[in-house]
């Protein structure tokens, strides 16, 4: 009989990159505490890892650390001065970030990539496979990806990558997988990976996106894997070895994920996360939503 697979409790989000795209609002902030709506992006990110019954982050910090930290820390002043207020609803908005997970902070350093920042994570994590998140990469709440992601980890081993089907003149924009069917909906096996390839060379339409479960073998392969594009050590190099090799810390699968998904540092994303998420909360969307309509009819034609 083999032994049961070990039980995935821990994540790491690498939130150590420099966020170029959004400059100049990430100048002096990481663009992982940009809000959406009222919460900044990265809380978001912490609850769904602990939705998927992943209690200990660790999340990679650089320079401009600080707010990070600070966010899922208690605000003693903050808290003290609301309480003397009386007020209940905002005290109990300022402590929703204080205790969803046990927190663990390493410093990358130099933002060497995505493939060095998971290595930065290797202490901590020791020989269990591990989820990544990306800190900048917001999947809806209604929308479940990462528990899907475990499963499937528990019953196939190795690593999993989720996967999106974007339109072809896109996929230069993501890593791209090439997949073959297995015996399960909604799953891939993937054999093979490009990082941001031109649409003609682009294996499939599958793209893959910032959530991963990955087998802790991925550490030694990346400790082997030199600077690919753009000088940085790319995890998706690191997957590619293990998809070719699955002794390396493989088989790699990929969950087919068809719900809501932003890139928050995306200033176009960044911009529909937030219109989206308003539209539908229950306290702001019904004024929001009518001034949109307004908005849409009557000023927005001028503008054209
Ligand atoms: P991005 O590719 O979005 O890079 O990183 P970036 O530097 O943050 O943003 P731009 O392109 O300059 O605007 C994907 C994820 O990997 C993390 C980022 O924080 C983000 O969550 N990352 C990237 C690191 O933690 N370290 C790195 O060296 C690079």
């Amino acid at each position: 009989m083999t032994s049961p697979r070990p039980r995935i409790s821990k994540a790491v989000i690498p939130a150590a990159g420099l966020g170029t795209r959004f400059l100049p609002a990430t100048k002096a902030t990481p663009k992982e505490m940009l809000p959406v709506v009222d919460r900044p992006a990265i809380q978001y990110v912490v609850e769904e890892a602990t939705a998927a019954g992943l209690t200990d982050v660790l999340m990679i910090t650089g320079r401009n650390k600080r707010p990070l930290e600070d966010h899922f820390d208690r605000n003693y002043e903050l808290e003290e001065a609301l309480n003397r207020k009386g007020d209940d609803e905002r005290l109990s908005r300022v402590r929703e970030s204080n205790d969803l997970a046990t927190m663990h902070y390493v410093r990358q350093g130099d933002p060497r990539g995505l493939g060095h920042a998971v290595l930065c994570a290797a202490p901590h994590v020791g020989d269990q496979p591990f989820a990544v998140l990306l800190g900048d990469d917001l999947i809806d709440p209604r929308d479940p990806l990462l528990s899907l992601m475990t499963e499937v980890q528990q019953a196939y081993g190795g690593s999993v990558v989720a996967l999106m089907e974007v339109a072809p003149e896109q996929i230069h924009l993501y890593g791209c997988a090439a997949v073959e069917p297995v015996d399960r909906d909604g799953v891939r096996r993937v054999t093979g990976l490009v990082e941001k390839p031109a649409a003609a060379d682009a294996p499939s339409n599958y793209a893959i996106i910032g959530r991963y479960v990955l087998d802790p073998g991925v550490f030694e392969v990346l400790r082997k894997t030199p600077p690919g594009r753009g000088g940085e050590i790319q995890l998706t190099d690191a997957l590619q070895a293990m998809a070719l090799d699955p002794s390396l810390g493989g088989p790699v699968h990929g969950v087919i994920f068809s719900g809501r998904r932003y890139d928050t540092g995306d200033k176009g994303d960044y911009l529909r996360a937030i219109v989206r998420l308003a539209c539908e909360r229950p306290d702001l969307g019904p004024d929001f939503r009518a001034w949109l309509r307004r908005y849409v009819g009557e000023e927005m034609p001028n503008l054209e």
